[in-house]
This record gives structure tokens, sequence and C-alpha cells, in this order.
């Protein structure tokens, strides 16, 4: 079958390597893509949130599936789009409905999700500018570091975390009267401050059955000993030491299985990947959020090492019968390091060509912001390339990783060394 894959990511790269592989797919598109996808697939110059555009592709290009890498377009109903449209309702596509994107869509969504069908999470509340005094006292109710998030999407920089009380309300009030993000923040919830170490769960569900994917943690700070400026991920080990077979159960006993049975109570019509954003305190799991996609750059991480057929997971999971698939994974740990352009996640300049890229033997480079310009791969964006190596465990996986990476130059480039360091 022809597939197309939305996105331009080091995400959408991996997820074209894999899919790429399968003899069940016939021509493979991505669009937008990027320089790594352009390798293996043909780019097509849409966005990810021009559905009429995509209409037309999918139509021209016989397309019978779509995996969706972004929340974007989930959030804005790719799905519904697809089943209200009698010419692309035979269309396989890889993402929940719309109603159910709001698990990552509205934060205030999520939580009354997560308390409805008893899911461990943070305590809360929710408030807009017309309770802005009731927000304040609850404020004066917690205790320090205070959590804000604005309710919508926010290009991952809607979460505040405050340690000052006055600056909390503050900061509460240039979201919801100054809408410091815009309608994402015309409500925010307000959560209990959780202390404790972070990994990401990834679940494939049908709607009716689900299966787990490997865990996977994120470095998300620009600065080394996870200091600095929040970025969209610098590094994902995957699997997450930690994670034994004991807490693994927890948190499929706990979260993973009323989470997968929440949706179908609810009518939450859900085919893709579910990620859940974990926090353990006490060795006791609890939820942070939820999204509706794969991370990134977990997924680089994460895809690689399973070995089952994608394309044949998607196909079950479309026709509902993920049950019948078996799942297997390599047992060997995955380490992903993103290279970056100097200066993110601030202001960075782009089109710094990137060499040494064909010197690298022992891993696996997905690019990220990367494309092609007369005859070279310039970085087009803050994330550029994501370096994934192998290994038995996560330290000699990173000294792969951090080898490869000696070979690749382009003008700026950062990275962090530590990836791993608090493990
Ligand atoms: P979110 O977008 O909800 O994942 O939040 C972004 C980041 O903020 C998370 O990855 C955590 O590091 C942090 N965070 C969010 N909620 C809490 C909480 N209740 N307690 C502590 N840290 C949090
Ligand atoms: N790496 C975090 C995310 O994809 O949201």
């Amino acid at each position: 079958m022809n597939i197309l894959i939305l996105g331009s990511g080091g995400r959408e790269h991996t997820f074209a390597w894999k899919v790429s592989q399968s003899p069940l797919c016939n021509a493979l598109f991505v669009a937008p893509g990027n320089s790594g996808t352009a390798s293996l697939a043909t780019n097509l110059d849409v966005s990810v949130t021009d559905f009429e555009g995509i209409k037309k592709q999918v139509l021209a290009h016989a397309i019978s599936m779509v995996v969706v890498g972004p929340e974007d377009p989930l959030v804005n109903g790719i799905y519904d789009f697809f089943m209200d449209d009698t010419e692309l309702q035979h269309v396989a596509v890889i993402g929940p409905q719309k109603a159910a994107a709001q698990l990552e869509g509205s934060k205030e969504f999520a939580k009354e999700f997560l308390y409805r069908h008893n899911i461990p999470t943070a305590a809360y509340e929710s408030f807009t500018k017309d309770n802005l005094e009731a927000g304040y006292a609850f404020l004066e109710t917690l205790k320090p570091p205070y959590v804000l998030k604005a309710d919508g999407l926010a290009a991952g920089k809607g979460v505040l975390i405050l340690s000052d009380i006055n600056e909390a309300k503050q900061e509460l009030k240039n979201m919801l009267v100054d809408s410091k993000f815009g309608a994402a923040s015309s409500k925010v919830v307000i959560e209990e401050f959780l202390d404790g170490i972070e990994l990401s769960c990834f679940v494939l569900t049908d709607g009716k059955h689900y299966k787990l994917l490997p865990t996977a943690k994120d470095y998300k700070r620009i600065g080394e000993g996870d200091t600095g400026l929040n970025t969209g991920g610098m590094g994902a080990i995957s699997p997450v030491p930690f994670a034994d077979e004991v807490l693994l159960k927890k948190i499929e006993d706990r979260i993973v299985k009323p989470t997968v049975d929440g949706l179908l109570k609810d009518q939450l019509p859900y085919k893709g990947f579910i990620f859940i954003g974990l926090i353990m305190v006490d060795s006791e799991p609890i939820v942070i959020e939820y999204n509706v996609r794969m991370g990134d750059p977990e997924t680089e991480a994460v895809l690689p090492r399973l070995k089952t057929d994608l394309v044949e997971i998607f196909q079950a999971i479309d026709k509902q019968c993920l049950n019948e698939v078996d799942i297997e994974i390599d047992p060997q740990t995955a380490v992903t390091v993103m290279l970056v352009s100097g200066g993110y996640p601030e202001a960075y300049e782009k089109g710094k060509e990137i060499t040494g890229l064909d010197k690298v033997e022992n891993s696996i480079v997905f690019h990220a912001g990367a494309n092609n310009k007369d005859g070279k791969i310039v970085t087009s964006g803050g994330r550029v390339m994501a370096v994934t190596s192998f290994g038995a465990d996560f330290k000699s996986a990173l000294n792969t990783s951090y080898k490869s990476i000696e070979h690749i130059k382009f003008d700026g480039m950062n990275y962090r060394k530590d990836i791993g360091f608090d493990l």
C-alpha cells in the first residue's frame, strides 16, 4: 500500500525509516518531511494542518494509510476530516479522533479524565480570568514550587514552575488576563508539585486493545545537569534502567489499562499512540501528562528497538485486532543524542551546512531540522540531527553515539555530553 507520514522532524524520519523496511509498504510519502525522509520517501510540500492540501495528495497518490506524527493535526481533527469525507473514508488514519486528542489538547480535559477513571495524578484546580481571585486563593493553599499549565497547546512552552508565590500569582494573571500563551492560556490548570524522577511510557491502542512499547527517558533541558531552558528534548534512553518488572506492572495495572478502558467507556475513539508522561514519587508512578502521539526524541530511541513490522501493527490498529499481533522488542539499549543549532532553544541561525554524515558507521543518524539545499544538507531548525546507537547498556550505547558525533559538523553545533547522567 501507499503510505503518507505527516511531519518533518526526527520522529518522522524514524517512522519513515521503519515503515520503508516493511514489505507491506509500496510507495512512501512524507509531508512536508526533511532531508532524512527525502532519502527514503517522496517529500510532499504540504503543511500538516492543511487538510484540503493533504486530501489532494492522498487522492493523487492513491494513499491508503496516513500516519500522523505531531499533535496539531490530531487536535485539529484530521481523523474526523478523513472519516467524514466520502472520498477519504477508506484511508486508515493512525491517530485518535478529535474528541480523544483532547487528552493532549486540553490539560483540564486530561485531568478530568484521570480523575474520572481513578488514575493517579497530581491534585489540581482550573481557572479562567473570571475567577482569578479564586486562583490566587488556591495558590495560597499549596506549598511551593507552584505548577501553572496553560490549558491548550502551547508548543511545549505552556508549563511554568515557580518557587515564589507572588511570581506565581503574577504569571497566573499574565496567562489568564494578558494571554501570555494566546488562547491556550485562557484557562490555566494549577497543580500540586510532584518531586521525583520522570519517565515516559508508550502505548499502542486500537481503541479496544493495547500493546506496550518500550519505556524511555528524555532530557528536556538545554544545559548539562538538567539546567537552563526547556527544549523539545536533547536526548533519550530506552529502556529506562530503573523501570523494572515491578514498576512496569504498576504502570500497566494502574495507568495503562484504566486509560484504554476509560477511552472505551467515555466513547473516545482512538487508533494510535498514547505517550504517557510519568513521574515516580516514592516508587509510585503518577501521570503528569498525556500526549496523543509519539515523543520526539523518544521515538528515535524506542522505534529502532521494535523488531515487528510497523505497518503490520498499523494495519492491526486500523482493523482493531491489535491483540493478534506480537510485539517483539530488541533487548539492547538504544540511546539518541540530539545535535542542536547554536542558541537553541532561543534564537538561532539556519542554513548551516552539515558535513561528515557519510563518515558515521556505527550509529543511525535521524534528520530533524535539516533540509536539502543546492546539493548540500543544511540546518533548518533548532534540533538538527538525532544520533542513535545500540549497546548492551546505556553507557556503551552513548559511547558509540558520542564517537559518531565527532564526525558530524555544522556551524554552532551544540549537544549535551551528559545524557543519562542521573541514572
Ligand atoms: P507537561 O507539559 O504537563 O508534561 O509539563 C512539562 C514538564 O513540567 C514535565 O515534563 C515536568 O518536568 C514538569 N511538570 C509538569 N507537571 C508537574 C508537576 N505536577 N510536578 C512537577 N513537575 C511537573
Ligand atoms: N520529548 C517530549 C515530547 O515529545 O513531548
